[in-house]
Formats: C-alpha cells, structure tokens, sequence
C-alpha cells in the first residue's frame, strides 16, 4: 500500500516535472505586440524612435523573455476620426498579445471596446483623458499620468495664488472635455471654478481661435488654462498675442502638451516671444543614470535617421510600456500560458459584407494576461511603474515651469503625495507627507509683461454695461449730491468720494451715472434703494440713510459723513399724574401680583401659626400679620419670623405664557 502511495507520488512528480519542460519548451519564439499612434506627431516622433530602442533593448536582455523576440506590428493611427478607428482594427487582426497605444483618447474610446470584446490588454502611454476608465473599459490600462492628477495640480496652483475663477480654454475633443471636467471638480475643491469654457472645435482655423479667444477675453477671470493638442495648439498664443492677451495682468496655465512641445522643437526656432510667463505642467521623471543613458542613445539614433524633433517625457512612457509589456509577457509565458487565438462566433461576416469581421480573434489567454500586467512593479525610466487598485501608475507627480527669455525655469513641483512643493517628489517621498498649507511653496514666478508681481487674476468684465449706479438729484443739500443737466454732470461730496474711491481700485471700473429725480423735489429714497434690489441700478451714490429696512435689501458703505442733521420734533406733554408709578404693569398685572402676596401670606400664617408667637393673638392681629407679611415680602426677607418652613422664598417670578400665569419660586 505504501509502495502504491509512493509510487503515485513518484509518477505525478514526474507529470508535473514533465508539463513544465513542455511549458518550457513550447514558449514561442516570438510574440506580436502592436502599437498604434501618429507617426507625425509631437508625441508620436518622440514615442516611435523610443519604442523601437525599447523593443532592441528587451530583445537584448536576457532576463526578460529569454528565448522569445518581441516582434512590434506598429500602425499610422494617422488623424483621430474614423480611419484611424479603421486602421487600429487593421492591426488587431494580426494576432497581437497587447497593443500599445493609441495616442489620442479619442480613438482610446472606441477601441477600448474593441479590446473588451478581443481581451487584447490596451496600454496607452499618451490618452490622459481621465473619462477613460477603468471601471468602464476593463482591458485599458493607462500607462502615463491621467489629467484627473494634473488638473490637481493646475488647481493647487490657482490655489496657491488665491485666484478664485479661471478660464478653461480646450480643444472640443474627448481628451478636451474630459481633462476639463476633471479640472471643474478639482477647483471645487479648492473652492474655486471655471467661470467660463472657451471651447475649440478640433482642427479650426485660425479665425475661429481667434473668435473664441476674444470672447473668453470679455470675461471676468484673467487666468487662463490651456488644454489643447500639441499638435495645433502653439497657434492660440501668436493668436493671443495679436489679442494683447499676453500682457501683464494676465496668467497662463498651460498643461503638460506645452512642455512636450518646447522638448521636441529641435531647432529652437519657437517663437519664445508669444510665450513669456507661461506655467506650463511636465510629467515628471526623476532624474538618473539610466534616463540619462536613453537620452543620449535616443539623441543618436535620431540623428541618424535626421528625426528633425526631440524627445518629450511622452516617450519615457512609451518606453517603460514596452518593458511593462515585456515583464508581463515573461510572468504569462512562466506561468505555462499558451499564446492561443479562438474566433467568436458573434463576429461572423453576414452575407455580402467584406468587412471580414471574422479575421478578429480572441485572445484566450488575455484575461491572465491583464493580471500580468497589473502586477507590473519594476522601475523604469519614469521611476516606479506600479498601478494602484484604480490602475493608475503611482506617484503621479508634475515639474512646474515659468518660461522667460528663451528657455524655461523650474519653480517646483507638485506631487499627490504633498502638493507644491520646492523640492524634487521623490526626496519628499521618504518623509511623512505634508499637504499643510505653509508647506505649499513655489519659486518666484516672471508673469506674462515682465511683472514679478502676481496679477489678481481677474477684472472688471467688459463684455456688458458698465455699473449702473444711481443719483438722487434733488432739492436740498445740493452740497452733497446734485446733478446739472444730464448725468454727466453731478457733482457733491458723496460724487466726489465714490470717484476717490473708484480710482483707488487696481482694475478700471467703467461706471454710468443714472439721475434719478429732476431737482425740484427729493425722489423718493426707498425707491432707488427698491430698484438696486431690483437691479435696474447696480449701485446708489448719495445721502442715504441707513435704516434697518434698507439694509435688507441693499448692501450699504460705512458713514463717511457726518451731517449733523437732527430731525426736530415737538414735545407732547405727557399727562403726569401721582400713579405714574403705575404705569409699568397692567392693572390685571397689579391684581394678580398682590393676590400672589396675600396667597403667600396665608401659607406661611398657616404653617406658622402654630408654633410662632408672632403668627398668635386675636384674629384681628392675626389678619394685620398676614397683610403685613405679603406687603414686606416685596421689600424685606423674612430671616426672623418663620420657623417650621424650611425653605425660605427668595424670590418669585410671575410672567406670562399664553396668557397663563405660572408662579416659579
Ligand atoms: C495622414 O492624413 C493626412 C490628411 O489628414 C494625409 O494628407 C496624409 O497622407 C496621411 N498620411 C498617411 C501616412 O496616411
Ligand atoms: C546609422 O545608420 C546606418 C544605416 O542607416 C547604420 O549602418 C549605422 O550603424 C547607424 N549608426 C548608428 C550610430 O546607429
Ligand atoms: C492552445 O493551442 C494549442 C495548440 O496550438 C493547444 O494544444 C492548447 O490546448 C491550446 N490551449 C488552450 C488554453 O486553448
Ligand atoms: C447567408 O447565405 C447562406 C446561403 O448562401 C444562408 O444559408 C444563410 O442563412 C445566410 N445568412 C444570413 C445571415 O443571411
Ligand atoms: C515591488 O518590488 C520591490 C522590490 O523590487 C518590493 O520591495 C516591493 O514590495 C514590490 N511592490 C509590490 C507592490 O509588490
Ligand atoms: C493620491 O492621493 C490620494 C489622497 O492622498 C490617495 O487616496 C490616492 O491613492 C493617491 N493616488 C495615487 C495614484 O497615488
Ligand atoms: C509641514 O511643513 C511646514 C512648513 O515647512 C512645517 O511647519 C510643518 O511642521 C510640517 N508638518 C509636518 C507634519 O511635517
Ligand atoms: C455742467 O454744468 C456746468 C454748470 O452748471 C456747465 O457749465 C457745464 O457745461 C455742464 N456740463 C455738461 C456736460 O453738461
Ligand atoms: C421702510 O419702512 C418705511 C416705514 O415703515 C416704509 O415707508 C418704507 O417703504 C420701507 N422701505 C423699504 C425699502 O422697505
């Protein structure tokens, strides 16, 4: 019996040791990986050249995929519309394991459905659009920063200056709108908004920039957040700069496809001008030997195949997505995986359809595939490549720029471990996190115009009336408001302070006066203040008089005058008569409070009688005792005269409730 068990034992070591050499020897020696982006693009130049090193450099390990190439199929997604939809189907048919991409979060969107159905895990080292999520599209894994972190960032930042309303300026694109909601909930949090979304339908022309731009300029706030593609989006400053909206006054938020942009202009032949004082975003990557190492080969390489465009931190990302790709791949075919395709019936041709739907496999082993990939934790260029429960990578931290002259300075850096901060994340990261509002701290920051003092960040809107504001023009007192004819002619102390006043604002007020009256009579003052309340006047300059019922409905200034004015009125002679003292109370009053006297009395003769000599002798004497007692109690207390009660009444109260009396001693 024990020889069988042992025996037994023996053999299915020998089947396990067996399927593993299988496992091992059935691993392909090579595995498809797909990737879809625009070859020319901002982003797409830097990421091609950084995948294809990627793959030379997994390919060249030997710890990774030891025995297996990578093969990259890699596809022109060209424009976002419909035929580069069309072309990521393309490569879909060509039995990728993953695919990596796209570039745009438009296509992210519908191609994520497309994964979920094929089970081909989706990587997309550039679609920050933070409505691609998780939760909705199961096989897309981001594998760069979401702008849910960066619009944080943007909104710590609007923080930090105590501006209270910003302009979203963004292209009308899932990627626009989606970063955008992403900021409006960010500001809320800081207690602050977007007052209005200047919105750029994609691929406009110059006057249509140039129309929304002017509109968003009518507007209140002077802080102004650009959201845009890299691609077409350094055309809205030459544009503003026509618009003299990069002058002093006004703030430019720029995010992270700006830095893209400047790090991938080769030839520096940017028009720096147009872009003094910007705060422009960048992905960080902390710094070291082997980013360094990347630059300095990418550099090489592109310069000999002439890639007339530098690299930008999008092609860290790209980069450490091949390696996660190739780690994940590695775990999958360690763990005995085959590398199997199945067709779906649902995806059949119906008749006379050339579309060959049917050429769209399922990947079997995707779903294991996409655990490997969450599992991911080494680090790479972009420092720790780890996805946290929501898939997103960990520590998305910000390098935080002001461009002056012809470069850029870093001002600091904003992480989601602690916010602002002067010092690099990855040093912040060892210590206890600190989102204190004192450790918030940014370096001094050159705004647009030369100023180095930070704009208030909004101004009085230009786009409607100027304030209303009211004049009584009447009879008296002409020395404090008085109109000549029309309203450009008021005069008076209460004209002259609200004109000192006006002219001690940092932002132009433009103002209108309204004469309300024609001067040979006072207009009636609780009707200007009504129109304020009911705004057909903005605002009221006058001689009015704060009273409780006008300053329900209008907000009033200190009194800054004086006037001296008392009002007059003639005494009536009051009646005066030897009860006035009566006065204070009712006579109901008066009855019942000396009913309540003469009731004590009577208790405390009751009580006393019997025993105190004082309460004794003939009845008469007896009454006189107990009226003297309620008489005295108003005025004296009674240490002397009471005995058997304990309690001594100190003081009653008598007031009236519902018009019941109630007695508390
Ligand atoms: C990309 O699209 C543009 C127009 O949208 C076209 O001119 C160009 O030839 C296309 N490039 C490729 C490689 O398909
Ligand atoms: C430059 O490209 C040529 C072929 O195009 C190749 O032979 C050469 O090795 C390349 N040099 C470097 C440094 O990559
Ligand atoms: C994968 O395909 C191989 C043959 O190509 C087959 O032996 C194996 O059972 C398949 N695995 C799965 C999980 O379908
Ligand atoms: C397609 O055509 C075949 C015969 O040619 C027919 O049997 C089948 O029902 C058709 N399918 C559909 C979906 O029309
Ligand atoms: C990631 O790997 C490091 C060592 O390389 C290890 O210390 C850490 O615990 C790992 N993290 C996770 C989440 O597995
Ligand atoms: C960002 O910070 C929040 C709150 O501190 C935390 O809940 C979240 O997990 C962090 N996210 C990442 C990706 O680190
Ligand atoms: C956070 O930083 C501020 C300012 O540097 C410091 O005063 C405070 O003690 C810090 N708090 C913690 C918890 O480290
Ligand atoms: C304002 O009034 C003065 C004198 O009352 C007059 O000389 C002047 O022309 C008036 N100005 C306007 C603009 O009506
Ligand atoms: C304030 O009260 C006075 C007297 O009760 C009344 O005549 C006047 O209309 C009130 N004014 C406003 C603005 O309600």
């Amino acid at each position: 019996m024990e020889a069988l068990r042992l025996m037994l034992l023996l053999l299915s070591l020998l089947a396990a040791a067996a399927r593993a050499v299988a496992a091992a020897g059935a691993r392909p020696s090579e595995v498809a990986v797909g990737a879809l982006f625009t070859y020319d693009s901002t982003i797409g130049r830097a990421a091609r050249l950084a995948i294809e090193l990627a793959v030379d450099d997994v390919n060249a390990d030997r710890t990774v995929l030891a025995g297996t190439q990578l093969k990259l199929i890699t596809q022109d997604t060209n424009c976002s519309g419909f035929l580069g939809t069309i072309e990521a189907l393309q490569l879909m048919e060509k039995n990728v394991v993953t695919v990596i991409g796209p570039q745009s979060s438009g296509i992210g969107h519908v191609i994520s459905h497309v994964v979920n159905e094929l089970h081909v895990p989706l990587l997309s080292f550039a679609a920050t659009d933070p409505t691609l999520s998780a939760s909705e599209y199961p096989y897309f894994i981001r594998t760069t920063i979401s702008d849910y972190f960066q619009m944080n960032a943007v909104a710590s930042i609007v923080d930090y200056y105590q501006w209270k309303e910003v302009t979203a300026i963004f292209v009308d694109d899932d990627y626009g709108r989606g970063g955008v909601t992403a900021l409006g909930d960010a500001l809320a949090e800081k207690r602050a908004r977007i007052s209005y979304k200047a919105a750029i339908p994609p691929n406009s022309n110059s006057d249509v920039i140039s129309d929304v731009l002017f509109r968003a300029n009518m507007m209140e706030s002077r802080v102004m957040v650009v959201h845009v593609n890299p691609d077409t989006g350094m055309r809205i400053f030459s544009i503003a700069n026509k618009l003299q909206m990069m002058a002093s006054g006004y703030v430019w938020i720029v995010t992270d496809w700006l830095a893209a942009v400047l790090d991938s202009s080769v030839p520096r032949d940017l028009k720096y001008s147009h872009i003094q004082g910007l705060i422009v975003l960048r992905q960080h990557t902390p710094e070291s030997d082997a980013k360094n190492k990347f630059i300095s080969k990418w550099n090489v390489v592109a310069r000999n195949r002439s890639v007339t465009s530098g690299l930008n931190s999008y092609g860290f990302y790209a980069y450490d997505t091949v390696w996660t790709v190739a780690h994940a791949i590695d775990q999958f075919l360690n763990g005995g995986q085959q590398i199997n395709f199945s067709t779906d019936p649902r995806l059949h041709d119906s008749n006379g359809s050339t579309l060959r739907l049917s050429t769209l496999k399922i990947f079997d082993g995707g779903e294991q595939m996409l655990q490997q990939l969450l599992l991911t934790n080494f680090t790479g260029l972009t420092g720790p490549v780890q996805f946290n429960s929501d898939r997103n990578l960990v520590h998305p931290a910000y390098d935080i720029l002001n461009i002056g002259g012809s470069g850029s300075q870093l001002i600091g850096y904003w992480s989601n471990y602690s916010g602002l901060s002067v010092t690099a994340p990855e040093i912040l990261y060892q210590k206890p996190p600190n989102t204190s509002s004192n450790a918030q701290r940014l370096h001094n920051v050159v705004w647009p115009g030369d100023s180095t003092t930070t704009p208030k960040g909004w101004v009085f809107p230009n786009n409607g009336q100027p304030l209303r504001v009211g004049v009584p023009i009447k009879a008296s007192f002409k020395e404090l408001v008085s109109g000549g004819r029309g309203p450009d002619n008021v005069t008076g102390y209460c004209i002259d302070i609200f004109n000192a006043a006006i002219k001690l604002l940092p932002y132009p007020v433009p103002c209108q006066f309204i004469t309300i009256g024609d001067g040979t009579k006072n207009p009636n003052y609780d009707d200007i203040i009504k129109m304020i309340a009911a705004n057909s006047l903005d605002a009221a300059v006058g001689d009015f008089a704060i009273v409780r019922n006008r300053t329900k409905i209008a907000e009033f200034t200190q009194p800054y005058i004086e006037s001296g004015l008392v009002i007059v009125a003639p005494v009536k002679q009051a009646t005066s008569s030897a009860w006035a003292f009566l006065k204070p109370f009712t006579l109901e009053m008066w009855c019942v409070t000396g009913a309540l006297f003469i009731f004590v009395g009577i208790v405390v003769w009751i009580l006393e009688h019997r025993t105190n000599e004082e309460f004794r002798g003939s009845p008469r004497r007896q009454v006189i005792t107990i009226f003297w007692f309620s008489f005295s109690t108003m005025f004296f207390s009674h240490k002397h005269c009471k005995r058997t009660w304990a309690v001594r009444v100190d003081h009653m109260v008598v007031c009236r409730a519902d018009h019941q009396f109630k007695l508390y001693c």
